[in-house]
């Protein structure tokens, strides 16, 4: 695949700030491109750099081989930007909002007037049509918002945290919504804060933070690195001494905190009356040494009312990451 987006030591700061550091990015044509980071790790910056809405202070950025300072009106028209707020335009109806958009492009009127009606449809906003934008949801309000990134016709989209907002079910329309752009043979690139909402949906992620670039691959080859470690939650009602115990003694186990707990951990046994306790294994295991870590805890007579590997936030990912991944 050949990269539709490059970043190169690509750097911003905002006065003494420095909001990207560095930033070496490759996005492959054809991508679904999670970009994932904490509030203030640089993902709109980035965006709005590769928009060329937001100049940068050093480095380079391209759009299908084009610079972001050499040449932005050709950037301009590779690009369909969702910014992360809805802009102000309350008092258009669905349709003329899009058609402004389109006008602002130079899209000519037949071809607008085509692309309004494919649009409202795909985003599922054709009785929505002759409504002011005013009227609709929050969710309808991203879907046009969507449409309109779309009236030009872009190779790629640039959606700054599309999901936010959203309830549950918009969140997968959205998902389904992005599969589909991208069998038109659009790319993709999407920000969001939770990793999790967007593995599933992403063919590749990157991760910043603090303006710098943690990880980035395929999903599948983070993911598998993120789940070398695991962090299993264990709840013992009874046995909790004994646990202790077992765990530390393990190969597998590479940690053992109780919740709650801060550095320096604490040397007394736990003891069950001020249970139950819950306690944090930071486990090499995969899923089977998982069942028989379980079975090694219930065989030394522990009982256990949780069991669960926790589910991978931004925060356990962050750590993995600057653990080991780079
Ligand atoms: N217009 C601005 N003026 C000054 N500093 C800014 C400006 N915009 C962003 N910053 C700073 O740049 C850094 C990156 O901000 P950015 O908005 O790119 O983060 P983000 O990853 O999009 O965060 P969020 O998840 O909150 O949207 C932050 O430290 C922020 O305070
Ligand atoms: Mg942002």
């Amino acid at each position: 695949m050949t990269a539709i987006v490059e970043t190169l030591d690509l750097t911003r700061r905002y006065g003494t700030n420095l909001a990207l550091d560095h930033l070496n990015l490759t996005i492959p044509e054809g991508a679904i491109f999670g970009f994932i980071g904490p509030n203030g790790a640089g993902k709109t910056t980035t965006m709005r750099i590769l928009t060329t809405l937001l100049p940068p202070s050093a480095g380079e950025a391209r759009v299908a081989g084009v610079s972001v300072t050499g040449d932005p009106r050709a950037v301009r028209r590779l690009v369909g930007f969702m910014p992360d707020f809805f802009g102000v335009y309350d008092n258009m109806k669905s349709w003329e909002y899009l058609d402004f958009f389109g006008r602002a492009y130079g899209v000519a009127a037949p071809r607008r007037q085509q692309m309004i009606g494919e649009l409202l449809d795909l985003v599922d906003l054709g009785h929505k049509r002759d409504e002011p934008v005013m009227s609709l949801s929050r969710g309808m309000k991203q879907r046009l918002s969507l449409a309109r990134t779309m009236m030009h016709d872009p190779r790629l989209l640039i959606l700054d945290e599309p999901a936010s907002g959203l309830d549950p079910r918009a969140r997968i329309e959205l998902r389904e919504l992005l599969k589909e752009l991208r069998a038109l043979g659009k790319t993709i690139m999407i920000s969001s804060h939770i990793l999790t909402e967007l593995a599933e949906m992403c063919t590749h992620i990157a991760i910043i933070e603090r303006g710098r670039l943690l990880a980035a691959g395929e999903v599948q080859q983070i993911l598998r690195s993120i789940r070398a470690h695991r962090i299993v939650e264990i709840r013992v009602v009874a046995g909790a001494a004994r646990a202790e115990e077992l765990l530390r003694s393990h190969p597998e186990v590479l940690e053992l905190r109780r919740e709650g707990e801060r550095d320096g951990e604490d040397a007394s046994p736990l003891d069950d009356a001020s249970g139950p306790h819950l306690l944090l294994v930071d486990f090499a295991g995969d899923e089977r040494a998982m069942g028989e870590l379980l079975a090694a805890l219930i065989a030394s007579d522990v009982r256990v009312s949780h069991f669960a590997e926790q589910a991978g936030d931004l925060e356990d990912i962050f750590l993995h990451v600057t653990r080991g991944i780079v």
